[in-house]
């Protein structure tokens, strides 16, 4: 097995045959960015391609390709593309003025749609980012417990921060990587997820533990699923030591339920951090929680009760252009039928996928919960039936291990020139205007996609 992509392949012909004017524009963009790329979730070999628009669950590239759109804005457009209602708020607003540099009415109602929804949100402050969300939730943890460390869960992806970038994709040792400072590491405990065992020990063995931060439904939004239980019991762990527990819901807050994760599981954290679906498609994050915490914000507690006062600016927090997309999202969000619609949509697409696997009778499983959804390319060949394929079963290992694999690749690339596209783990997030006739054409080209890998002798005919 080659380590890298084959250039002779037919599927990567057929990709640079579909996107010549992406390859050009790749050529450019390496003259301007490392790699030619601005997020490191966009990389692609051989190279990526260049979306000139989008609509409801479609996005068209820059040689005219159509797409059913799978990335769904990282994750933030559980309403498809310019919803009407979200696009007509935008469209007021920039006509309004983009940035007051003052406080406005749209963020009041932005926040308050915020604490309506979600259940441990007592008070919001906004940021502009989810990495953003995490940094603060994480130093008002510390202020508010006065206790440095922090422990984190491997494979949990919490934005590019310094305490978030290892122990992701590499690094699982808790060493830093490249340009984070040691002390920031060794102040960070990495947790082996859904162990709760392991998870107790670490919090025995040491009594600075501010706080402990987690993807509630697991790594990448399930790509490597957690039990309810572990949530539940980590919940009752925390509570009783005292540790400050943070949901980062910036990818399921608003998509798993409307009142996110912890709606779903009935478990109350003491803070959660939003983004993406929050914002409605524009720039946006926020930490929401305990009012006790979050008044470490508040000028006049801090003053009355004689505290320092825990620091935040941010030129866009709470910006007039993304709190209008934002209110206009959680507005239709509220009224419900959107995230239980997109799961729905995604159980379809799931089942359509691992039907093709098992007439293809290729040893693959598409799975995942909610509206998510994950192709398991199965990279140490266990035996398993697509359609009865349990993830919760795998360890992490067997779950995260064909991340950065060439077959992966090459199955992006084949699914991209049969009309979809999807992330690089593989795998993607519904919206709830993807329709019927989305899914069938997915599972189409995921199916052809898989023929092509046939072909080539990447897999097993
Ligand atoms: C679970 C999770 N947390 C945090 C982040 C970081 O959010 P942002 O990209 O808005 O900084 C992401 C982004 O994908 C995420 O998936």
């Amino acid at each position: 097995m080659p380590d890298s992509l084959p250039t002779n392949s037919k599927i990567v012909a057929a990709y640079r045959e579909h996107t010549p004017n992406s390859a050009a524009r790749a050529k450019e963009a390496r003259e301007v960015f490392p790699s030619g790329l601005v997020h490191d979730s966009r990389k692609l070999d051989p190279y990526a391609f260049y979306v000139d628009r989008a609509q409801g669950s479609h996005k068209w590239d820059i040689d005219g390709n159509e797409y059913v759109d799978y990335f769904g804005g990282h994750g933030a457009l559980i309403l498809g593309h310019n919803h009407p209602e979200v696009q007509k708020a935008a469209h007021a607003q920039l006509d309004k003025g983009t940035h007051f540099g003052a406080c406005h009415e749209l963020e009041v109602r932005w926040g308050a749609l915020v604490k309506q929804l979600v259940p441990c949100a007592e008070r919001v402050r906004f940021t502009s980012s989810g990495t953003e969300a995490n940094l603060m939730g994480l130093r008002l943890a510390r202020a508010f417990t006065g206790k440095p460390k922090v422990v984190r869960f491997l494979g949990h992806f919490h934005g590019w921060h310094d305490h978030a970038a290892f122990g992701v994709s590499n690094h699982f040792d808790g060493t830093a990587s490249p340009g984070v400072l040691d002390g920031i590491a060794e102040n960070v405990l990495l947790a082996p997820p859904d162990d709760i065992e392991a998870t107790r020990r670490i919090f025995e063995a040491h009594d600075d533990i501010g706080a402990v931060i987690l993807e509630p439904t697991g790594a990448s939004f399930g790509q490597v699923p957690m039990t309810r239980e572990f949530v539940a019991e980590l919940r009752r762990i925390t509570e009783e030591r005292g540790v400050i527990l943070i949901f980062d819901e910036v990818v399921t807050g608003f998509r798993v339920a409307p009142g996110g994760a912890q709606e779903f599981y009935g478990v109350t954290p003491d803070m959660c951090s939003l983004a993406k679906i929050l914002a409605g498609g524009l720039p946006g994050g926020a930490i929401t929680g305990r009012e006790d915490i979050l008044e470490l914000l508040d000028f006049e507690v801090a003053e009355a009760k004689g505290f320092e006062k825990v620091q935040h600016q941010g030129t866009y927090n709470a910006n007039p252009m993304s709190a209008a997309a934002g209110i206009a999202a959680l507005e239709l969000i509220a009224k419900g039928g959107v995230c239980d619609v997109a799961s729905d949509k995604a159980a379809t697409l799931r089942r359509l996928i691992n039907e093709g696997f098992e007439a293809e009778d290729v040893p693959w499983a598409c799975y995942g919960e909610h509206s998510g959804f994950y192709i398991f390319t199965n990279p140490k060949n266990l035996p398993i039936t697509p359609t009865k394929f349990d993830a919760l079963a795998q360890d992490r290992e067997t779950m995260k291990g064909s991340r950065t694999d060439w077959l992966v690749t090459k199955l992006r690339l084949g699914i991209i020139v049969n009309g979809g596209d999807m992330n690089s783990k593989p795998g993607g997030v519904m919206s709830c205007v993807h329709t019927d006739e989305d899914l069938e054409k997915t599972a189409d080209a995921v199916r052809s996609a898989v023929r092509m890998l046939k072909d080539e002798g990447d897999i097993a005919a």
